[in-house]
């Protein structure tokens, strides 16, 4: 059996939503501090709706098919909606990832929840803090 899916494959090899957001309204920057990748993700929001996003990833191919995924499953939906996107979300619309390269889905559910963050810190938003609580486990989603 192959070690990536098909849909894994094809989003590595024509992702969506490649590039950035000049003024952006959210900017959302994580790493992962074993393998020192870095995914970046850029919302436009209109009217609670993510109008746009965009990412750049420097990272693997699993990072790379994983922003591409989750880029489109938040696009056009509400803040809400992004906020919920688990890395399991994406790694199920990508038909799965090997075990060993969950980790890499993890950073695209992280970036898209610290640009949303980043969005209500830059215009004065109120929200719960607490939904934003930094990672305590590194071990368990950094492997
Ligand atoms: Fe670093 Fe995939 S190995 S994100």
């Amino acid at each position: 059996m192959a070690l990536y899916t098909e849909k894994v494959m094809e989003h590595f090899r024509r992702p969506r939503n490649v590039g950035c957001i000049d003024n952006a309204d959210g900017v959302g920057e994580v790493g992962n501090a074993k393998c020192g990748d870095i995914m970046k993700i850029y919302i436009r929001v209109d009217n609670d709706i993510i109008a746009d996003v965009k990412f750049e990833t420097f990272g693997c191919g699993s990072a790379i098919a994983s922003s591409s995924m989750a880029t489109e499953m938040i696009k056009g939906k509400p803040l809400k909606d992004a906020l919920s996107l688990t890395n399991k979300a994406v790694t199920e619309a990508l038909d799965g990832l090997p075990a060993h390269k969950l980790h890499c889905s993890v950073l695209a559910e992280e970036a898209i929840r610290a640009a949303v963050k980043d969005y209500y810190d830059k215009h004065g938003i109120a929200y719960d803090h607490s939904k934003f609580a930094s990672c305590t486990d590194c071990a368990g989603c950094c492997g």
